[in-house]
């Protein structure tokens, strides 16, 4: 189901027409739009040279949550690790910053622009639980793809 939308992705991310942050919103809004356990999707970047991550294009509610300090919740320490991180259960983490009381899970792959990590894609879910290596093997090649226009 997942690899149905990866024709779309490109078709996206190739419309030279339409600015780049708006390419990456559409994208959001694609994967928020037609993946059921999907209910926030957005990118993160980092900001500068400094060591946070800056919200970028997202669909889903706004979160509080702009900016996050290396190192600091999933996303901070995904910028660290260079890996990607599921959380099955998010009330199991420790080192986690809650944006909604619905969330339940998330996932977090970093996106690499010539090797650098340099930001991520970030799904919180209200079902527990959902995320596999299928996301994983998916949201890889959005972010590949994304890298391209980057
Ligand atoms: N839960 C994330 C923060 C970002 S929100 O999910 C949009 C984290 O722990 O890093």
């Amino acid at each position: 189901m997942l690899s149905a939308l990866r024709p779309n992705i490109e078709s996206i991310l190739n419309n030279k027409t339409v600015e780049v942050n708006e390419r990456l919103k559409q994208i959001c809004d694609l994967l928020q739009g037609n993946i059921p356990h999907y209910d926030w999707v957005g990118f993160y970047f980092k900001n500068g040279n400094k060591e946070e991550l800056k919200l970028g294009p997202y669909a889903g509610l706004p979160t509080d949550h702009t900016i996050i300090p290396f190192g600091k919740g999933i996303c901070g320490q995904v910028a660290l690790s260079n890996e990607n991180f599921i959380v099955p259960d998010v009330k199991a983490q420790d080192n986690y910053i809650a944006c909604s009381i619905n969330v339940k899970a998330e996932i977090v792959v970093p996106l690499f622009v010539n090797g650098e990590n340099i930001g991520q894609i970030d799904i919180d879910s209200n079902t527990p639980d959902p995320f596999n290596k299928d996301d994983e093997d998916f949201l890889e090649f959005v972010n590949k793809q994304v890298a391209k226009i980057l």
